[in-house]
């Protein structure tokens, strides 16, 4: 009896932009740029499929810090730039933008760009996209487990669960681009019992085409959840 899995929650590392400029003698935020094209192509593809609910993009971690600072200033700007151009294509796609992570350090300006897209789409309904901005698993699961502890309540996998930054389903496939095979501190907790792909492609390649046939493999793996 073959079984079909369905992909409801989907999650990216969205890595290798450095490299993709790299190799055409270009500087790396060339590489960040162009890999903003394809977090759009990629998320209508998402606003259009079936099952897709939630779709979760690792944009920004809480080691990004460490990189020279006029590169973290390229990616503010260019994230800021990124929400309030694409409020359209928000609105035309349907679909709701959500934040994960620690939102404190970021400029005023850049809070609200976050907060005004939050709450402009916050009524569209085919699909959610969440970044994940200045986001560390670590660093969410200490916050989340400090919330319950300040409400008194007993710390349970349900209450710590519910106090994380991302209230959403577990995730169902992660695909990490670049061919680096690790996590590097993402959703640590909500992976658990996660299908994973690694991919040569560099982020800024993806298509949608390939994510077609990623989705089509992981439709046909044996998902046991500790079962038999
Ligand atoms: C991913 O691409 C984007 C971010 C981490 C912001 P990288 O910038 O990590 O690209 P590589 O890994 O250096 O090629
Ligand atoms: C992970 O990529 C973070 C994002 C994609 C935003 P990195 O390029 O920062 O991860 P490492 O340093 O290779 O593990
Ligand atoms: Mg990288």
């Amino acid at each position: 009896m073959s079984k079909t899995n369905t992909l409801r929650h989907l999650a990216i590392i969205m890595d290798g932009n450095g490299r993709w400029a790299k190799k055409r003698g270009k500087v790396r935020t060339q590489g960040h740029k162009v890999g903003a094209e394809t977090v759009r192509a990629i998320t209508t593809y998402c606003s259009t499929h079936e099952t897709i609910k939630t779709l979760t993009l690792y944009a920004f971690s809480t080691e990004n810090w460490k990189r020279p600072k006029m590169e973290v200033n390229f990616l503010m700007k260019l994230l800021n730039d990124y929400l309030k151009n694409e409020l359209d294509t928000y609105m035309e796609l349907d679909t709701r933008f959500e934040t994960v992570g620690d939102l404190a350090p970021f400029s005023p300006k850049l809070k609200k760009t976050i907060e005004k897209t939050k709450e402009a789409t916050k009524h569209n309904k085919k699909l959610v996209q969440v970044l994940a901005l200045n986001y560390g698993s670590r660093d969410e699961i200490v916050r989340a487990a400090n919330r319950v502890i300040s409400r008194d309540e007993p710390l349970t996998e349900e209450s710590l669960s519910a106090a994380l930054d991302s209230p959403y389903s577990d995730i169902d496939l992660l695909i990490r681009t670049s061919g680096e095979q690790r996590l590097s501190n993402f959703l640590l907790w909500q992976l658990s019992y996660s299908e994973m792909f690694f991919t040569e492609t560099l982020w800024p390649d993806f298509s949608p085409q390939e994510l077609e046939e990623i989705i089509e493999q992981f439709q046909h793996r044996d998902r046991k959840f500790g079962g038999i």
